[in-house]
């Protein structure tokens, strides 16, 4: 079956979902998304989705729109049992370009899903590699907000250079994360990550791994890395909704194993999402 849209109220097939022009994610970037795995038609750690979605938008005084009527729509759009990805879209709405917020009575709310294309295995297998850039995003970054062209830009950077992902440092020279991803290191079996406290995306996947780490019997710590003492892990990987754990065999110079914790955090994963 083809891919559904559901735009304020109404489902059309994906290729025919429009929005207006005067709609302030399209003018501003003034919006939200969420982007989520959906394994055999099961949108997955959908809950904690939802729940970031709610608490940027009241951050940033989106209406938000009642818990029901999304997932209603997403219900109603999960036409298959396939491997999706979902996305939902929330903006301030359709308003005059000079509106202020209080004039802003009604929020769009976009959900669609498209088919989720795997990376090749050999990704995960031999780790790939990501460029070190100091960050070009704003104090907002911890949201999941559609102004996005700062990422959009390194990564492109990063790509044309022949990586897959950006890792950055803030202005302290301490890591915060990727461009679409959260990151995680190894040392002496531990695993440590950037804390929240760094304006990091609360990635759900960040925290679903750092759970099922603990759940396997391994410490880890959110702590401040410098990007100087990277040498000092022996693997690294990274995490997103989709692309769950990919290992990373450098950042630059500092490169990384594909090791045992990494691979051992992987399969779990995967038989985590395999009988949801
Ligand atoms: C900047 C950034 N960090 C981290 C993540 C990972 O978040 P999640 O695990 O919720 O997909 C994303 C996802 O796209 C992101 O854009």
């Amino acid at each position: 079956m083809s891919d559904l849209a559901f735009v304020n109220g109404q489902i059309v097939p994906l290729n025919e979902a429009k929005i207006s022009i005067l709609d302030r994610g399209f003018q501003y970037g003034d919006g939200l998304f969420e982007t989520i795995r959906v394994y055999h038609g099961k949108p997955f750690l959908i809950q904690k989705h939802l729940e970031r979605l709610e608490k940027g938008a009241k951050e940033i005084g989106i209406k938000f729109p009642p818990w029901r009527k999304i997932e209603k729509a997403i219900e109603e759009i999960l036409n298959s049992r396939g491997e999706k990805i979902l996305k939902i879209i929330l903006t301030r709405g359709i308003g005059k370009r000079s509106a202020m917020f209080k004039d802003f009575k009604e929020p769009s709310l976009i959900v669609y899903t498209e088919d989720y294309l795997p990376l090749p295995e050999n990704f995960y297998l031999e780790g790939v590699k990501a460029l070190l850039l100091p960050e070009n995003r704003s104090f907002f970054r911890h949201l999941k907000s559609l102004n996005f062209l700062p990422n959009l830009l390194s990564r492109e950077e990063s790509c044309q250079q022949g990586f897959y992902e950006v890792i950055y440092y803030d202005q302290g020279g301490f890591i915060t994360e990727g461009t679409i991803t959260n990151i995680f290191f190894v040392k002496y079996g531990t695993l440590y990550t950037p804390s929240l406290d760094l304006k990091i995306l609360p990635g759900v996947t960040r925290s679903f791994v750092f759970n099922l780490a603990l759940s396997l019997g391994f410490k880890v710590k959110e702590t401040h890395i410098r990007k100087e003492g990277l040498a000092q892990f022996e693997e690294a990987f990274l995490t997103n909704s989709i692309i769950e754990i990919l290992p990373l065999s450098s950042i630059n110079e500092n490169c990384f194993k594909i090791g045992k914790l990494t691979l051992n955090l992987i399969n779990a994963y995967r038989n985590a999402v395999l009988n949801l």
